[in-house]
């Protein structure tokens, strides 16, 4: 949720900040803007929409810059307007800002009163005039003067007319990395942004701030004490942060899901059992659990409804999933036994990680389900599983969704083992069962041309329904999700058996009904549920498991499955979905991996 860059060095910076811009554009494009120096003038240049807009009003410049800062924004404070774009200006500086800052009103009152004139709505003007109206020539005094006023989740990069060369950064909250190359020193809000570069970064934490050289950074804490800080080393690697031939990063990644499933659950196969041993759990970890309460956003969310049934069913351990914004007011139950399991792509996800802490200050252990090494939730978490989807660029999760199914599914089996609810051969059969689906993952990515056809009906409707039941429920909760959030279509995931209590009378001529059809033992009765929409006219497509057998004429588009095995058939029917959603979001013409008003990164609550 907006992006910083900042860099001081040896290359020409403002090619470099645009650069990195583009990186980081999937944590918001609402505005972009970039503040740096050249010929010893602090120039600044902003537009309102796409990185785009920004490049247009760059162009025809060369630029001899070799420090500066630059911000895409995801607006919360003001709309997205030219003046309310980063970077803010002020007489001796200019700076960018992620985050929220609370007691902005506050103290925008008060530097009016002394005299300050705002041009923008922003929260973050109130930042950059603040320290500039303590600044007295010593921008590190002026700066921990500020942060003593300041309230809320920021990362600032910030650079002063008078020091030509320096970039200054400060977190609370917002993550922020600093990285170092030869001759050349980066800020950045996600290491993508900084991997053409170097791969060696430092993470700031909260209450750190750092001053870039294009010689060294230094750290300090907020009192300006020295902090030492550890050098890490990243294993991205740029083709991982590039389409690869695909139209949209959302394309190339669902089909990446084969291989990240395997590179997530391959190292927690011990003798065919699952074995998280390697990530520090106990042998004995879920043997004494007695609720789980599984906290996510978003899609993090719905993998943990999917989830919820795997572990139910095979470990009989209670699991109540709550969406991590309620969880943390809600004055939640969490009782000796629990575990609190906080699922986050991102790892920054400010209400998942609000939700983590809480778990923590209440005593309960935590568990973390995260795509991004060294996230704050990965690293404030008592236990972490890395997924290792790569890399996820495209707004709408894919890959980062079916990962956390599957270690899910890894945890609901060894809970079981743990728990002896099953035995070691059992359990051992199902790991087979669950690769069996995985080998069946490149067939269900087979299904595109089919859910491209189906997607031509769905080009020019304005709602629809997603409906199935049990897992399959859980399930459509993800493809509706994916399908409004780039298509824009209004539509409702329903429990098929729900329908019937109000919601069918949104069902009229011509209504679009997908249903999904993974267990057997429920199929007579979704069959029913889809029998009474398409009576009132429904156009049905039903995504099945080829062995349920659907009465002649029920649907008008139907879309066979590989013979995936059903507990684990989730990880194969969600890519119809995804492919349902984007072939649909192509054809209306949407730009598919920046989803008007969204941002993959939500770092404010
Ligand atoms: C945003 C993204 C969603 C994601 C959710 C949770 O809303 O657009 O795709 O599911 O955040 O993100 P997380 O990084 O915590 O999984």
């Amino acid at each position: 949720m907006c992006g910083i860059v900042g860099y001081t060095g040896k290359r020409e910076a403002v090619g470099l900040l645009m650069d990195g811009l583009r990186c980081l554009e999937y944590r918001g494009y609402d505005s972009a803007g970039v503040s740096f120096f050249e010929e010893g003038r602090l120039e600044t240049v902003k537009a309102k929409g796409r990185i785009s807009n920004l490049e247009a009003r760059l162009s025809g410049q060369e630029h001899c810059s070799h420090c500066g800062i630059a911000h895409t924004r995801w607006a919360t404070h003001g709309a997205p307007s030219d003046t309310n774009s980063h970077p803010h200006t002020a007489k001796h500086l200019s700076l960018v800002h992620n985050g929220i800052i609370e007691n902005y009103a506050q103290l925008r009152r008060e530097l009016e009163e002394q005299g300050a004139v705002f041009v923008s709505e922003t929260d973050t003007e109130v930042a950059a005039r603040l320290i500039d109206s303590l600044y007295e020539g010593d921008p590190m005094e002026a700066i921990i003067r500020a942060l003593k006023r300041l309230r809320g989740a920021f990362a600032f990069g910030i650079v002063f007319r008078d020091y030509p060369d320096r970039v200054y950064a400060v977190r609370n909250a917002s993550p922020l990395i600093a990285a170092r190359g030869e001759g050349e020193s980066f800020i950045a809000s996600d290491i993508p942004a900084i991997l053409p570069y170097t791969k060696q970064y430092y993470i700031l934490e909260s209450g750190e701030m750092a001053v870039l050289t294009p010689d060294a950074i230094q750290f300090f804490d907020w009192e300006g004490h020295p902090v030492q800080k550890e050098l890490l080393t990243s294993t991205l690697t740029v083709q991982q942060a590039e389409k690869g031939g695909y139209d949209h990063f959302m394309l190339k990644e669902i089909h990446e899901q084969p291989q990240a499933l395997r590179d997530t659950l391959s190292p927690r196969l011990a003798d065919g059992l699952p074995d998280f041993s390697s990530d520090g759990l106990a042998p004995d970890f879920f043997r004494g659990v007695s609720h789980i309460h599984i906290a996510a956003c978003g899609s993090a969310s719905y993998a943990g409804q999917v989830g919820r049934w795997a572990i139910e069913r095979l470990a009989r351990i209670p699991v109540t999933v709550e969406i991590a914004s309620e969880f943390r007011y809600q004055d939640p139950i969490l009782a000796p036994g629990d575990l609190v399991i906080v699922i986050s792509q991102s790892g920054e996800t400010a209400d998942s990680l609000a939700a983590l802490r809480l778990a923590k200050e209440r005593g309960v252990p935590t568990l973390a389900i995260v795509n991004v090494a060294g996230s704050s939730i990965a690293r404030e978490a008592d236990f972490v599983l890395y997924t290792h989807a790569g890399p996820e660029i495209a707004v709408a999760t894919t890959k980062g969704y079916s990962v956390q199914v599957g270690i899910l599914y890894l945890i609901a089996l060894r809970a079981a083992l743990e728990r002896e609810i099953l035995p070691r051969e059992a359990c051992a059969g199902l790991v087979s069962r669950l690769q069996e689906a995985l080998s069946l993952l490149p067939q269900a990515l087979e299904l595109e041309k089919d859910c491209s056809r189906a997607a031509q009906s769905l080009r020019d409707v304005s709602s629809m329904f997603y409906i199935g039941r049990g897992q399959d429920h859980s399930l459509s909760l993800e493809g509706a999700l994916k399908l409004k959030e780039i298509s824009y279509i209004q539509c409702e995931a329903y429990a098929a058996g729900e329908l019937k209590h109000g919601t069918i009378s949104l069902i009229t001529q011509g209504t679009p009904v997908v249903a999904l059809l993974t267990e057997s033992e429920l199929a007579a009765k979704t069959v029913s549920n889809i029998q009474e929409v398409k009576a009132r006219g429904a156009m049905v497509i039903a995504v099945c498991l080829p062995g349920i057998s659907l009465p002649e004429g029920l649907c008008d588009i139907l879309i066979t499955l590989p013979p995936l095995p059903e507990l684990f058939a989730p990880l194969g029917a969600i890519i119809p979905l995804q492919f349902l959603a984007y072939h649909t979001a192509c054809l209306k013409g949407c730009d598919v991996d920046k989803p008007r008003n969204l941002a993959k990164s939500v770092t404010v609550e």
